[in-house]
């Protein structure tokens, strides 16, 4: 028999021991995180998950025959990385504590040890602080994920698991599955198929998210539902979006928006109490996060999930370059006489002029024209820009040679410009200057050190974002279309402007936003069939349309539907956010690069040409790619 594991249990993880248990005889198992050979003694950092502990062995220990140096003798061979079992005394160091341990003040005195396994010498070490490349670290993640700052990260996602359990079971939720292959449906995120082996021709979708069945759950009358489940979308993928995520999914019957807000912020303040041992109350003392409608955030910050860690607001200039006929800029001139001229309808998402005024102090001109780079990488032409002097004159800007004196006076005053302030200013397209001013905003206070850590005077942010409206216009097709899906409750107060004036129908949506990211998204859900009927003639859906879209929910919804809503959280941005990571893949455990791929699997793969026959499926190969032209001889 085995003597270790069969015989020797393991007594202690390698962070329990401290100076009170000098004298136990204990055993250990870990790898071997470091090794030293000093004088005659042989010693060895131990790890396992909980943390290290230093192993001494030497061979003249006494009263334990010769097993200390035959454990000695064995200890001179071992690596970085091997895998070991070893049974010794504690014993205090003494003075020779090392503080930056907690079990710096002992030391095992090892009497027998085992070796359960070598390790090849790994390719990067195994420490807390590394500079090895990422695509390395991924294409090894089982030894990434050995490292303790990966460890501590997925520590923090059980914590946030287990709370959410308790804390929706306490509120009487139950947790119910649902089908990750489904049917595919149009409208939201794009999906993966799944070829059917059995269906020739026919593929599955994966579940991008649990929505049509988490309100068939409420029709079934469970009343309230929740999950930890996984979703999958074939989206573009970011720093904060991978094709595989985790939500938490919550879905409540015979609730308004209120009540799934105060659910929700019940669950952020606990998992805040249990991870960080923070309390909110301290800084939202009512318990509730503020909120802010849709179209105040798309104002002031140019997107629907502000940081409001800073301020630095936008300022929509649109009325004001209507008003001065341009004042004297030519660009905003040509938007004025498209809107005099009915090209352009204040009505619809056209063209719009916004500013945003900047501190100036903490910039160099230099800085300021490398900025000019970072707006055109998103598509924007140009930073049109002016600093203001201590009269209100502009300069450093070609638009202070034409501006109108009314003008300048005019933008001075709705930005609140100060001598010294720069001016930033976008001119087009509402959705381009829109998106460009929303992230030079967050830029430039990243880059003025607006934005202070967690930790560091930094905070949590939350907010909601209510209230936006149901349709979004199609400048395309000249159409109406769903903003999210089409079972979204429009205001009551609404409903009679669903025939006459959609652009203006708000809707029960919303979403929970932290430090800038949208940490989750819900709605209240529309239920009754006659306004529904509405809903789809705005969006030009015929009823053959609908059946054929959505045909078994709007059958679901004719027996006997309650009220409902819900809303899910994205369980990957929580664990970044709550454990100050950069980027999804430091939290999720074998996460896709930004292109889609895992490194360590080597997914996605091809597969065998049978496996393509059983599926019915044949691959049409990507054209080669063309060999760049060779550059003419200058
Ligand atoms: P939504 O599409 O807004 O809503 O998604 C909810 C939350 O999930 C997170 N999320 C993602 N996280 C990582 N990678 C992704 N690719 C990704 N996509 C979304 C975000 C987001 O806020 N069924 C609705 C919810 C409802 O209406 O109840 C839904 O899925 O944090």
């Amino acid at each position: 028999m085995a003597r270790f594991i069969d015989e020797l249990k393991r007594s202690h993880h390698c962070s329990e021991l401290r100076a009170g248990d000098a004298g136990k005889d204990v055993v250990l198992f870990g790898w071997v995180a470091s090794y030293r050979d000093h004088g005659g003694c042989v010693f060895v950092d131990l790890r396992d998950r909980e943390g290290i502990t230093q192993l001494v062995f030497d061979p003249d220990l006494k009263g334990h025959g010769d097993a200390p140096k035959k454990a000695y003798d064995v200890a001179q061979s071992l690596r970085s990385e091997w895998v070991i079992g070893v049974r010794g005394t504690v014993v205090s160091r003494g003075t020779n504590k090392n503080p930056r341990l907690p079990t710096g003040e002992i030391e095992i005195h090892v009497v027998e040890l085992t070796v359960f396994n070598k390790a090849d010498t790994p390719p990067f070490e195994i420490q807390d602080q590394i500079d090895t490349s990422e695509e390395k670290r991924l294409q090894y993640r089982y030894l990434d994920l050995r490292r303790a700052p990966l460890q501590r990260t997925l520590r923090v996602r059980h914590r946030i698991h287990q709370t959410t359990r308790r804390y929706f079971d306490d509120q009487g939720f139950l947790e119910l599955e649902t089908p990750v292959l489904c049917k595919y449906t149009p409208g939201g995120a794009r999906n993966f198929l799944v070829p059917s082996r059995m269906h020739a021709g026919k593929f599955y979708a994966l579940a991008e998210s649990p929505q049509l069945f988490k309100q068939l759950y409420m029709v079934a009358g469970f009343d309230k539902y929740f999950q930890i489940v996984k979703c999958f979308r074939d989206e573009d993928l970011r720093l904060d979006r991978q094709p595989e995520f985790t939500q938490i999914d919550v879905e409540m019957s015979f609730v308004n928006q209120d009540d799934v807000f105060r659910v929700m912020e019940g669950l952020i303040f606990k998992i805040w109490k249990d991870v960080l041992k923070i309390d909110l109350l301290e800084k939202y003392p009512s318990g509730r996060f503020p909120q802010m409608p849709f179209e105040e955030s798309m104002g002031k910050y140019g997107n629907d999930k502000p940081d409001l860690r800073f301020e630095m607001p936008h300022t929509d200039l649109t009325e004001l370059v209507i008003q001065h006929k341009g004042g004297g800029i030519p660009f905003f001139a040509d938007i004025a006489e498209k809107f005099a001229s009915g090209k352009l309808r204040r009505d619809l998402p056209s063209e719009i002029v916004k500013a945003m005024r900047v501190p100036g102090t903490n910039l160099s001109r230099t800085e300021v024209d490398k900025l000019e780079d970072f707006v055109k990488g998103m598509g924007a032409k140009g930073l049109a820009r002016a600093k203001v002097d201590a009269s209100g004159n502009w300069t450093q800007s070609p638009l202070a040679k034409t501006v109108s004196a009314e003008m300048r006076e005019a933008i001075n005053a709705a930005t609140g410009a100060k001598d010294g302030d720069y001016l930033f200013f976008q001119f087009g397209k509402a959705s381009t200057v829109q998106t460009v001013m929303a992230n030079l905003r967050v830029h430039l206070a990243k880059k003025m050190k607006l934005i202070p850590d967690v930790g560091h005077g930094g905070s949590f942010n939350f907010l909601w974002v209510v209230n936006p409206p149901l349709f979004e216009y199609d400048e395309d097709k000249k159409t109406w279309a769903a903003a999210h899906h089409a079972f979204t409750r429009p205001h009551d107060e609404c409903v009679e402007m669903l025939d006459t004036d959609p652009g203006k129908v708000l809707c029960y949506r919303y979403d929970l936003v932290l430090n800038g990211f949208e940490i989750g998204g819900g709605s209240i859900r529309l239920h009754d069939t006659n306004v529904q009927a509405k809903v789809f003639r705005a969006l030009g859906i015929t009823d053959e349309d609908a059946r054929q879209k959505f045909g078994f929910l709007l059958d679901a919804l004719r027996y006997g539907a309650p009220p409902h809503g819900g809303i899910a959280i994205g369980m990957d941005r929580l664990a970044m956010l709550l454990s100050g990571a950069d980027s999804l893949r430091d939290v999720i455990p074998y996460p896709k690069t930004q292109k889609g791929t895992d490194l360590m699997t080597d997914a996605p793969n091809r597969v065998e040409a049978e496996q393509l026959t059983e599926l019915h499926i044949r691959t049409v190969e990507p054209p080669a790619p063309t060999a760049a032209p060779a550059k003419p001889a200058t």
